[in-house]
């Protein structure tokens, strides 16, 4: 036989059980969006690759390694997104948006990052997010952080996920703390890992972020950004943490929480767990008021987070898949008729059900058992005399006859 034609490493394709999860966790995160006042949007998959090249910064990670990027047949360089934050940017100043402000969104969709794919990481992904987009004031940081947390409680995993915190500052504290790192680091120089090497030449506060081993005892000791914060940073981050602390969230204040990508400010956020492996970050976000600019917008201050959907499926509980609760099983091909007349009223009924072979009825019950099926409907010819079919719960292992006319009433009352 030919090779078998293979899915793309790291993309998976998604049947019903898997699909049925990741509902659950969209519609859990579009239920808790709507409470906090943030409205369904959709933007394209892809982008001029300038949408994320430039917010996201030519040196970070995602722009420089993880982008899907190619010339469409135009010769236009497009981008399959890595996130979702700056296609809604751009989408918010090419629609003329800010004359709406605040703009409250909640997403979900496909991301793509050519990363080594494992276990909790892949190359086509799926995200939920917020974006609150014209408040630059600390209460909607605090807002979307309590957005977030209680996401996470919807989902039942809160317990297993903490809040580590930090602030970035604004641009002239990020200067300064910046200057001062690089002094730091290239006293430090022969010491460093290679790949920190790199980022200092391009990215100093990246380094914060390695996982090396030779780098920890340097970037322990390395100066604190609390430090360099000005005045106007402070009590903005001041203020996050008062509104976080008079609703009792606990959080860890990270100083080394830096994020992969370049457009944050001030506040930033990660809910990490320690069950997942090294894919730990579940949920991350923070504050982007440069953003838009970047993309030739006006001042547009914003805050957000983005969480993964696979992450968050392996984390929760959601593994009891049901498929529709009843099938109708024909005894014998003669039986179809009689039997489709009947599913398709209890159809329009909106009771879900399922129409299995007719035949070997032993093995039809055996496919109902294996499809997570509790009820079954059996359709022959010695009920139907009477107008009559039989009504079986597999799970209590009992059956009764059933009046046809009687069938929607029985099965509304099903436990
Ligand atoms: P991010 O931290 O790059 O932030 O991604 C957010 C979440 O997406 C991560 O915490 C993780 O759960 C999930 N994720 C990222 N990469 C992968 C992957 N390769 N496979 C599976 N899951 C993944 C952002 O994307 C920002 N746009 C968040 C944001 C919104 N900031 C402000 N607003």
């Amino acid at each position: 036989m030919a090779n078998k034609i293979q899915s793309i490493r790291g993309m998976s394709d998604l049947f019903h059980q898997e699909m049925e999860s990741h509902s659950w966790v969209i519609d859990k995160a579009r239920e808790v969006a709507v409470l906090y006042g943030f409205l369904e949007v959709s933007t394209p998959i892809l982008e001029r690759t300038e949408v994320f090249s430039r917010p996201l910064g030519q040196t970070s990670d995602v722009v420089s390694k993880e982008t899907y990027t190619f010339n469409d047949r135009g010769g236009d360089s497009l981008t399959l997104r890595p996130e979702g934050t700056a296609g809604i940017m751009r989408s918010v100043i090419s629609n003329g948006k800010f004359n709406e402000l605040p703009l409250k969104f909640f997403y979900s969709g496909p991301m793509f990052r050519y990363e080594r794919p494992q276990k909790g990481r892949l190359r086509q992904f799926n995200q939920i997010g917020i974006e609150l987009i014209g408040i630059a004031e600390p209460y909607s940081d605090a807002e979307v952080i309590l957005c977030g947390i209680n996401f996470l409680k919807s989902l039942n995993v809160l317990g297993s996920c903490s809040l580590n915190i930090n602030t970035l500052g604004d641009k002239e504290s990020r200067n300064l703390y910046r200057s001062s790192l690089i002094d730091y680091f290239q006293k430090n120089h022969s010491k460093m890992s290679n790949i920190s090497k790199e980022r200092l030449k391009i990215n100093p506060l990246r380094i914060l972020d390695s996982k090396e081993t030779q780098d920890q005892e340097i970037i322990a000791q390395a100066p604190s950004f609390s430090s360099y914060l000005n005045s106007n940073s402070k009590k903005h981050f001041e203020k996050v943490l008062k509104y976080l602390e008079v609703n009792n969230i606990d959080y860890v204040h990270n100083e080394k929480l830096v994020r992969g990508l370049d457009y944050y400010c001030h506040t930033t956020f990660e809910f990490v767990t320690d069950k997942l492996g090294s894919q730990g970050t579940v949920l991350g976000g923070g504050r982007y008021d440069g953003l838009s600019e970047t993309l030739n917008g006006p001042y547009l201050p914003g805050v957000g987070f983005a969480a993964g959907v696979e992450r968050l499926v392996l984390l929760s509980e959601k593994n009891d898949n049901t498929i529709s609760s009843i099938a109708v099983i024909p005894i014998e091909e003669k039986n179809l008729e009689d039997s489709f007349k009947i599913i398709e009223r209890l159809r329009s009924q909106n009771i879900a059900l399922e129409l299995l072979n007719y035949g070997n009825i032993t093995k039809q019950i055996r496919k109902a058992i294996n499809r997570k099926i509790r009820h079954i409907i059996i359709i022959g010819d010695e009920e139907l005399k009477t107008k009559h079919v039989i009504l079986r719960d597999l799970l209590k292992g009992e059956q009764k006859l059933v009046l046809i006319e009687n069938l929607i009433n029985e099965i509304m009352n099903l436990d």
